[in-house]
């Protein structure tokens, strides 16, 4: 056969089996009285899966209705409303079967066939086991007031904004692959990748992105720009200078902060106080677990380690602050809270210890600097100032570099005009 007619079967071919993958029939809508048979345990459950699966922080928009939708994602293809989950008939998910809602975790695909953008992780939903997306939905069904709220439309342009490419997009990109125990690991183990990997979507975040937005899988938890936000890394390559231990992970996932690292702010606080805080101890450590393993799994006895001894030095040389504006500067606003001796004391975080003064850039230090912590953050009721409108742009960057060079790293370039970018991009409502 000629080749170019070969070429064109094979693209005729090619299209249309892209068409029938593309293409999902609507799934016939139910009438919600059909719902009866949860047990009240499956409801409970539903109850912390679905606040370790943060469907409220995304699906609720700030003082809007629990679950009603139209939070703003802002991401580099434009902003992506959240829909509406409550059991609203008309305008949220009531006449949803479960079947439909769980086509919708597992691929993406809304009840009458369109495609969802992959803002909503349901490459991560997918890895759940088919008990836990029921309990999900007994949950909302039985216990999410409805709210009559119309989705608002994205602000996706032209063409990423026609939802058949986005199954082009899941038949290149996405990993619709379930949960896979591994043997040779535990079962803590196990069920540490098991939340992760799935209802927990820690990739969603700290895994990075392609160009075409999709997860770099071969980079797992590497570390990734978020939401003005940098998700550092979870592997070896963390930037602290103290290894992340099983503990560590136990510490901060639990609270809100490690003593021998740092806070949860930003994206991360909601993580762990909306989120993270519904599941049991015993799923926090298999979480820890998992990602110690990842880290390394280094085990040493931390207090009279090199770094941590040299992070308190750092701390305590002040330079001499008529000739130092930095020192200065710190001297004067930080200082007072920012101290430890060789006890750590928590809520005294010493600064040289958290990955924010070691990242290759500055974001995370300059978003704390510019907005502190609320007492929703971090620590739970323990909060840092603000200093958006005490410093200018010159001010922080000053700042930033001193603790920088007191860390032992390299200069950030740039540093004024990153201040005046991160104070002026949109707030996001953490
Ligand atoms: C990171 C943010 C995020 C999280 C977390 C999240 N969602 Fe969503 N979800 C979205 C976005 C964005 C959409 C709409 C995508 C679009 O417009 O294509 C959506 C859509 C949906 C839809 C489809 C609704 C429809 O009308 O088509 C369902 C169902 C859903 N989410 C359920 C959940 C559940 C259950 C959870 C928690 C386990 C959850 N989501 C967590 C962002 C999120
Ligand atoms: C919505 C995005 C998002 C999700 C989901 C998320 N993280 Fe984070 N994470 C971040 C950001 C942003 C930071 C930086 C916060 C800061 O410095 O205050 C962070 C920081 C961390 C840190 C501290 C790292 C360091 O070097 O200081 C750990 C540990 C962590 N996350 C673990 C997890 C785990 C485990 C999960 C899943 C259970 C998870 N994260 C899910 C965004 C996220
Ligand atoms: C009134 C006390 C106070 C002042 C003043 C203060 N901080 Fe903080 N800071 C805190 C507390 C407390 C935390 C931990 C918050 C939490 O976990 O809720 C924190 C956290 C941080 C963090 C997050 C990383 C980490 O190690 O946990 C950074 C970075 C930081 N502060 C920098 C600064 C800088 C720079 C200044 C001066 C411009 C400053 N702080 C002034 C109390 C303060």
């Amino acid at each position: 056969m000629h080749k170019g007619i070969i070429i064109s079967l094979a693209l005729i071919t090619g299209v249309g089996l892209f068409g029938i993958y593309a293409w999902h029939s609507p799934i016939e809508p139910i009438n919600p009285q059909q719902n009866s048979a949860f047990t009240p345990q499956e409801i409970a459950l539903g109850k912390t899966l679905a606040s370790a699966g943060y469907c409220g922080t995304c699906h609720t928009a700030p003082d809007g209705q629990q679950y009603a939708g139209n939070y703003q994602m802002h991401t580099e293809f434009g902003t992506i409303y959240t829909s509406n989950i409550t059991p609203d008939e008309k305008t949220g998910i009531g006449s949803w079967s479960l079947k439909a809602f769980e086509r919708a975790m597992r691929s993406g695909v809304s009840r009458d066939g369109h495609h969802l953008l992959p803002a909503f992780p349901y490459e991560h939903f997918n890895k759940m086991s088919a008990e836990d997306i029921k309990a999900i939905y007994a949950y909302i069904m039985t216990s999410i007031p409805a709210v009559n709220q119309v989705k608002e439309e994205n602000g996706i342009p032209f063409p990423l904004n026609i939802r058949w490419l986005q199954a082009g997009w899941k038949l290149l990109f996405a990993d619709t692959s379930e949960f896979a125990k591994q043997s040779d690991k535990s079962e803590d183990w196990n069920r540490g990748a098991y939340l992760s990997e799935g209802l927990a979507h820690c990739g969603a975040c700290h895994t990075p992105r392609n160009a075409v937005g999709a997860e770099d899988y071969d980079n797992m938890y590497a570390g990734a720009a978020i939401d003005g936000w940098y998700a550092p890394s979870l592997t070896a390559s963390n930037p602290a200078p103290l290894p992340w231990q099983a503990e560590d992970f136990y510490e901060y996932l639990s609270t809100g902060n490690s003593t021998y690292h740092d806070s949860a702010g930003g994206p991360m606080a909601p993580v762990v106080h909306a989120g993270l805080s519904a599941l049991s101890s015993d799923d926090l450590m298999a979480i820890s677990l998992y990602f110690a393993d990842k880290a390394g799994s280094v085990e040493q006895n931390i207090k009279n380690n090199e770094a941590l001894l040299s992070a308190i030095n750092a701390q305590q040389a002040l330079p001499d602050l008529r000739l130092d504006k930095g020192a200065n500067l710190y001297a004067a606003a930080c200082q007072s809270c920012h101290y430890s001796g060789q006890d750590m004391v928590k809520g005294r975080p010493l600064l040289a210890l958290g990955s924010s003064l070691h990242l290759d850039e500055p974001t995370n230090l300059i978003n704390v600097i510019l907005d502190g912590f609320r007492a929703d953050q971090g620590i739970h009721g323990v909060v840092m100032p603000a200093f958006r409108q005490a410093f200018t742009d010159e001010d922080i960057a000053t700042i930033a570099a001193y603790l920088r060079q007191s860390a032992g790293e390299k200069a950030w370039p740039n540093l004024i005009s990153k201040v005046g970018e991160v104070r002026r991009q949109p707030q996001f409502a953490h």
